[in-house]
């Protein structure tokens, strides 16, 4: 089931599946909203439901104090449709972004090499090629119910279907202790992307 999501001030209605974050169907539909944790505790990605009902999901309830519930605020990285939606949403323009839409990738692990003691390099061929700008990151599934890990892209956006990420072990971090002593070349993987607006400011020269 879906529903539809409109999206102020820019006038835009999106499709929203039922369970689908607010958040995730902008991105995927190319509509940037600022976020930065998606985990429901900074806040920067709060909007103001106008219309419809939402499921505030895993907010915190700092990040979103129940008098702003009661206001109709919502946490787009958690918030998920209960009926058709219309939301009002501070919406920076980037005259340097691109607007590519976040997808989901297959890929495979084609080779995993260590750059320096903390640092892996892992090559992830696509089934398809993604498009991304430099600066921009992925989110990468991890088996085993670890979850996903957001990974900055180190090859050039010119990399024909291949993507590189250099993986810094955090010491205590299972996600990355995962990649540094498990992950395989030939393992099969999910990546989501791109995601991040971190990328190169041609208009500021
Ligand atoms: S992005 Fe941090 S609370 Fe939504």
């Amino acid at each position: 089931m879906s529903y539809e999501l409109t999206i102020e001030p820019l006038g835009q209605t999106i499709e929203i599946e039922e369970g689908q974050t607010i958040l995730d169907a902008a991105l995927r539909a190319g509509i940037y909203l600022p976020h930065a944790c998606c985990h429901g505790l900074c806040a920067t990605c709060k909007v103001q439901v106008s219309d419809g009902e939402v499921e505030h999901g895993e907010a915190s309830s700092f990040a979103l104090m129940d008098f702003e519930r009661d206001e109709g605020k919502c946490l787009a990285c958690c918030a998920t449709a209960q009926s058709d939606l219309v939301i009002e949403a501070e919406i920076e323009e980037d005259p340097d972004a691109e607007n590519l839409p976040v997808r989901d990738f297959d890929g495979t692990v084609t080779r995993i090499e260590s750059l320096t003691p903390t640092i892996k390099g892992v090559w992830i061929k696509l089934d398809e090629p993604m498009r991304f700008q430099a600066g921009q990151y992925v989110n990468l599934e991890l088996p085993g119910g670890l979850g996903s890990r957001a990974f900055s892209i180190a090859s050039a956006p010119s990399s024909d279907g291949e993507v590189e990420l250099n993986i810094r072990i955090v010491p205590g971090g299972q996600g990355t202790t995962y990649v540094h002593e498990r992950m395989q070349a030939g393992e099969k993987v999910r990546i989501s992307g791109p995601y991040g607006r971190f990328f190169v400011k041609k208009s500021a020269r």
